[in-house]
């Protein structure tokens, strides 16, 4: 997908991931709390958090460094920050800024930033080996790297049959390997390859398993429809016809997830980190 495709994705998407993101970030915590330990982010850290969305991880990771140290949240879509704006200042958080742009044209050379971090985003990104490139330039010599990503279809039904269904409506198929998808970078070895030919060192991986419970099957079909930018991209466009038939597929497929105690489901998660050598 080009860049101005994502942008519009993501614009397009960005009221109902803001309207869902505590959700999701409860759904992750586990991996966030990881990934900001692996990045080594404590008190006084400078920090560049990459595509941000409404910027949960990036409130997550002000806490952590505090008054004095900052974060820098960067996203393709400017709606997206805007929610990082607003919520920083509800949090009463002031060591908060915001950067638009797709995260492989940034430009931070000398920035001497002490951590980068990537929720849910190097995956879908046209070219994450430019933008792994932008990081390490970004990163003060030593600093680390830590990013969290989908492993594979295997591991993360909830995620993999919506998507199939979607697809197989839609006519389209699976992005082929080297593409940017939701499970591009989580088959073993890609992630860890990928940061060491972008010159990153001592890479370190866990993969983690994350439950969502939510209400219902509706409620989780709700949030894929109005948050999930590359769901909403494949059938997007689709004639209403097919749209409407696919997520009924879609509906009918979660609710085989659903029992009498509410909706569950969980995540497969590889939460990775390496460092800018010296
Ligand atoms: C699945 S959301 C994750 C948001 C956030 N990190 C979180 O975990 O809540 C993916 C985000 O990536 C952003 N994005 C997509 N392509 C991008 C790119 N090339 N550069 C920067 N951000 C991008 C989208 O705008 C969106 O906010």
């Amino acid at each position: 997908m080009q860049k101005n495709d994502a942008r519009k994705q993501w614009e397009g998407a960005a009221p109902g991931w803001a309207k869902w993101e505590a959700t999701v970030a409860s759904w992750v915590e586990p991996a966030t709390t990881a990934m900001l330990t692996l990045a080594d982010i404590g008190s006084g850290a400078r920090v560049l958090d990459l595509a941000s969305g409404a910027g949960s991880q990036t409130l997550s990771a002000a806490r952590r460094v505090g008054a004095q140290g900052h974060v820098v949240a960067s996203d393709i879509s400017d709606t997206m920050l805007q929610h990082v704006r607003d919520n920083a200042r509800a949090a009463g958080l002031d060591n908060v800024s915001t950067l638009t742009g797709a995260a492989e044209d940034l430009d931070l050379g000398g920035q001497a930033f002490d951590a980068v971090i990537c929720r849910l985003g190097l995956m879908l990104f046209a070219e994450p080996d430019k933008a792994l490139a932008a990081a390490r330039a970004a990163l003060r010599p030593g600093g680390k790297i830590a990013v969290v990503v989908f492993t594979t279809p295997a591991g993360n039904a909830f995620m993999a049959k919506p998507m199939q269904i979607l697809l197989r409506h839609a006519g389209k198929t699976p992005p082929p390997a080297g593409k940017p998808g939701i499970f591009s970078l989580g088959a073993p070895g890609v992630l860890e390859r990928l940061f060491t030919e972008s010159g990153y060192a001592d890479v370190e991986q866990r993969t983690m398993t994350v439950p969502l419970r939510m209400a219902s099957a509706a409620q989780a079909l709700e949030m894929m429809r109005e948050a999930f930018g590359a769901y909403r991209a494949v059938v997007s466009d689709q004639p209403k016809s097919v749209q409407t038939a696919a997520w009924a597929e879609v509906e009918q497929m979660l609710k085989g997830m659903e029992s009498a105690t509410g909706f569950e489901a969980s995540a497969e998660l590889l939460v990775a980190a390496a460092t800018r050598p010296a």
